[in-house]
């Protein structure tokens, strides 16, 4: 289908084909969901030996009873996996609850309200009276933004390149402007293109640090660590080449068990330098006691190294690449050859982002909505909601049966070429 060349006549006899074979699926009952990247049952159930694991031992092994309260850097077999995630030293990281989210909505308050520096309260972003800023690469995760947008930080965006976070583009915003304090980074398949940071993007973003204003903090969000579907990759360690640049204080790590284990009941890591965790620790003191710990040891024993980790995803990866290669497999019979669309094959992580022709984005989303097929909802991966192209859709095929993708890309190429052919017409 190109429809450069296409003539009226033609563009119209295809318009009535999609339509005709778009109104069959309206009348379908069909209700699917491309929408949250989320674990499907079959993956859940990899990890439900966890129930019951401890088998009365509640004792971590130093003889803690992780029953009782206290304990806020978490049980030190639990760190000690964080930190072999992360790329840090045992005294870097700390292991929390059950979402790395929260953790990163607790640094930025805390990086605003208290400063990273204990010792310096004049450290706090808000000290300076002025208005906060972040670059955000986009597209990037929602959540990210509404962050940033409850606790009024605006956001700027830099495009995202095959390579990570254009970084020309990023130096230069932070060379002209003091005002941005930090940067989100989901540095291994990104969500939702699927990139892997090359080592260069990395080693430029540890330097960071070195040419921002003070108190300049990177948030990297590595959720997808270990979730690769073709085979461990692994990503240049930034804490090392922050290490060279003496700039350890400038990047707080983060990641959990959310996607490997149980969503919503696994442990979440944070990792910084000693200074920064000093901070954190002292406001983290404040909001509890101390962290889940027995859910801490169910996963150490579930997990007792990182090998055990990377084999418990190869698990995952079985189960997630048949629905991937669906994907993949209708989107380049569909649009392999002409230009209505283009996309990341992603190696890993839980989605893959379209790019449909500029303006179409939202309309595909409703038709295939109409159709029973919900997508996230387009500009979701653009900060304020607002793609300023209407272009980019995530699609996240973890959740559904593998047939089930089957049924709801064959609507969602439909919705995307009917649109495309009705765009083309209006222009005729
Ligand atoms: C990039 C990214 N970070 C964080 C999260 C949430 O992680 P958690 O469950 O640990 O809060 C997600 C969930 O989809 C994500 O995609």
């Amino acid at each position: 289908m190109n429809l450069q060349n296409a003539s009226t006549e033609e563009l119209r006899q295809w318009e009535a084909d999609l339509s005709n074979e778009y109104n069959s699926y309206c009348q379908q009952p069909i209700a699917l969901d491309l929408t949250r990247g989320k674990p499907s049952a079959d993956q859940l159930s990899l990890s439900d030996a966890l129930d019951g694991s401890l088998k009365g031992n509640y004792l971590s092994a130093n003889g803690t009873d992780t029953r009782n309260y206290g304990g806020l850097e978490g049980i030190k077999e639990a760190r000690e996996l964080g930190a072999e995630v992360l790329g840090v030293k045992l005294s870097e990281v700390f292991a929390q609850g059950n979402s790395s989210l929260t953790l990163m909505f607790h640094s930025m308050l805390i990086a605003k309200e208290f400063g990273l520096n204990i010792d310096d309260s004049t450290s706090a972003w808000k000290s300076s009276g002025e208005t906060i800023k972040f670059i955000c690469p986009v597209p990037g995760y929602d959540r990210h933004y509404t962050v940033c947008e409850k606790l009024g930080i605006e956001m700027i965006t830099v495009p995202m390149t095959p390579t990570g976070p254009d970084m020309d583009a990023v130096e230069a915003l932070i060379k002209a402007d003091s005002q941005i304090k930090g940067m989100w980074c989901v540095p291994k398949y990104s969500n939702p293109t699927g990139t892997i940071y090359s080592d260069e993007t990395v080693e430029r973003i540890a330097k960071l640090g070195s040419i921002a204003g003070d108190n300049f903090c990177v948030f990297w969000d590595n959720a997808y660590a270990v979730h690769d579907l073709n085979g461990f990759k692994p990503l240049a360690n930034i804490m090392e080449y922050c290490r060279t640049f003496g700039t350890e204080n400038s990047v707080i790590q983060f990641a959990s068990t959310s996607k490997i284990s149980h969503a919503g009941s696994g442990v979440a890591f944070i990792a910084s330098s000693e200074s920064n965790l000093a901070a954190i620790k002292d406001a983290l003191g404040v909001m509890t006691i101390g962290p889940d710990k027995v859910n801490q040891l169910r996963h150490s024993r579930l997990f007792p190294t990182f090998d055990s980790l990377i084999e418990h995803m190869n698990k995952h990866a079985e189960l997630l690449k048949p629905r991937f290669s669906c994907v993949l497999e209708h989107l380049n019979n569909a649009f392999g050859d002409n230009d209505l669309g283009s996309w990341e094959s992603a190696d890993g992580g839980y989605f893959i982002s379209f790019d449909a022709k500029p303006g179409l984005a939202k309309k595909i989303v409703k038709l295939a909505a109409d159709a029973g097929v919900k997508l996230t909802p387009a500009g979701a991966t653009f900060p304020y909601g607002n793609d300023p192209q209407d272009n980019n859709i995530r699609i996240a095929p973890s959740v559904p049966s593998l047939e089930e993708v089957d049924q709801a890309m064959k609507i969602f190429v439909t919705c995307v070429k009917l649109a495309s052919v009705q765009q083309a017409l209006e222009a005729a």
